[in-house]
């Protein structure tokens, strides 16, 4: 690329060299961050518009996250789930005091959230039906992580290939089609996990009918439902969880991405009626509920909800959906639909989306896209109108030269 430099073209070169080779990377190397903007190696600035794929929901160099964070790495790095820490303990009660969720089990990112829910509900069940109600239902375009458990519950092949056989027993119907669904609710079924905005899947938002017609379905046959909040939680969609929309709240939550606003940490929560069923030695990690990271997630959610960063999501979610409303009026030929929930949001093109992006990404905008078609929007929580007419002015340039 002829914008590279020797400084950022050795970086690359070194990677290239040294590390599996698992990413499809832009040519950049990033250096810094401040706010909702990021600094590749050379000096370049990028607006980011990706969060680290909606992870990096207080932008980059939060002072009360810095400060936290350099606080307890004074104090305390680790400590073994033999002992108990305080930050573990203090996350976990401001977690399910804002939740429908009794009970926290923490881990390190979003494939061991869902694994973690997936071994409770099959606990749950064995203990209270035997071993022949193990099936679990999840949806079709899904997407749960890269994990065994995780990946055999993504419902796209394309992440498939390769590594057969997959965890058995599992089942996958198309989103929102609740007939599809009902044909496959046998006896075996202990299970359904859904997004309630399906994001790697194309930002898909689930119909509310259909999440209150799947709690209907779970207490009628003692099924417990899992929601998949590892990319819509932590207040991405203007409200603290995704299913506070729907009014329908699952047995069982997978949160990771945005809880440490940028430190790796994963947590599955659970309600009366499924946690219970975890027992001392029933499952673990040595990582999991680490000091450092909870103070992490404590400081997100102190953040999100004192300071009252859930209005700002509200105000420019919507401002931000506006816009590309605006944008599809503009270019109908050019974008399909326009799609998601206040601060994750979608533009289905009717093309592929790598040269946008590409294009996008010289000009300094960073976005992601959620399978071939869309472009993903999930900028850090704390973006700015300002910063939105930025991103859309680049957008709109780019879309104007695309044939
Ligand atoms: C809904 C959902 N679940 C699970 C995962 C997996 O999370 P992780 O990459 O932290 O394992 C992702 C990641 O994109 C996700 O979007």
């Amino acid at each position: 690329m002829s914008t590279l430099s020797a400084t950022q073209t050795d970086w690359l070169n070194r990677g290239q060299s040294v590390l599996m080779n698992t990413y499809k990377q832009f040519p950049v190397a990033l250096s810094h961050g401040e706010g909702c903007y990021l600094w590749d190696v050379n000096g370049k600035k990028y607006l980011d518009f990706v969060s680290g794929i909606a992870v990096n929901c207080l932008g980059y160099g939060h002072p009360a996250l810095t400060e936290k964070l350099s606080e307890q790495a004074a104090k305390l790095l680790h400590c073994s789930n033999l002992y108990w820490n305080t930050p573990q303990v203090e996350l976990a009660e401001m977690l399910t005091s804002v939740s429908a969720f009794s009970r926290v089990f923490f881990c390190n990112s979003g494939a061991e959230a869902v694994e973690a829910a997936l071994k409770l509900a099959r606990k749950a069940s064995q203990v209270k039906y035997g071993q022949n109600r193990s099936t679990v239902i999840a949806m079709e375009n899904s997407f749960h992580g890269r994990t065994y458990g995780a990946m055999s519950l993504t419902g796209q092949s394309k992440y498939h290939a390769g590594y057969a056989p997959l965890v058995s027993e599992i089942v996958h119907v198309p989103f929102n089609n609740l007939e599809a669904l009902q044909a496959q609710l046998t006896e075996h079924v202990c299970a359904i996990l859904v997004e309630p905005i399906q994001g790697e899947g194309g930002v898909q938002p689930a119909d509310p009918q259909y999440l209150k017609a799947l709690r209907a379905i779970c207490d009628e046959r003692d099924i417990l439902l899992i929601f998949d909040e590892v990319q819509s939680g932590i207040g991405r969609t203007g409200k603290l969880f995704a299913y506070e929309w729907s009014g329908v709240a699952p047995d069982i939550i997978t949160l990771a991405k945005g809880l440490g606003g940028g430190f790796p940490i994963g947590a599955m929560l659970a309600n009366e009626k499924a946690a219970p069923y975890f027992q001392p030695g029933d499952h673990a990690s040595t990582f999991g509920g680490n000091p450092m990271a909870c103070m992490a997630g404590k400081t997100v959610l102190s953040v999100l909800l004192e300071e009252d960063l859930l209005s700002n999501v509200m105000a420019q979610g919507t401002y931000l959906a506006q816009k590309l409303a605006a944008l599809k009026a503009l270019y109908p030929e050019k974008i399909q639909e326009v799609r998601g929930m206040k601060l994750m949001q979608g533009i289905e093109l009717n093309q592929s989306v790598a040269p946008v992006i590409d294009a996008c990404l010289e000009r300094g905008l960073l976005l992601v896209g959620a399978g071939p078609n869309v472009i993903r929007f999930v900028p850090p929580l704390i973006v700015q109108t300002e910063q939105i007419d930025e991103a859309m002015h680049i957008l709109a340039d780019v879309l104007a030269a695309m044939e």
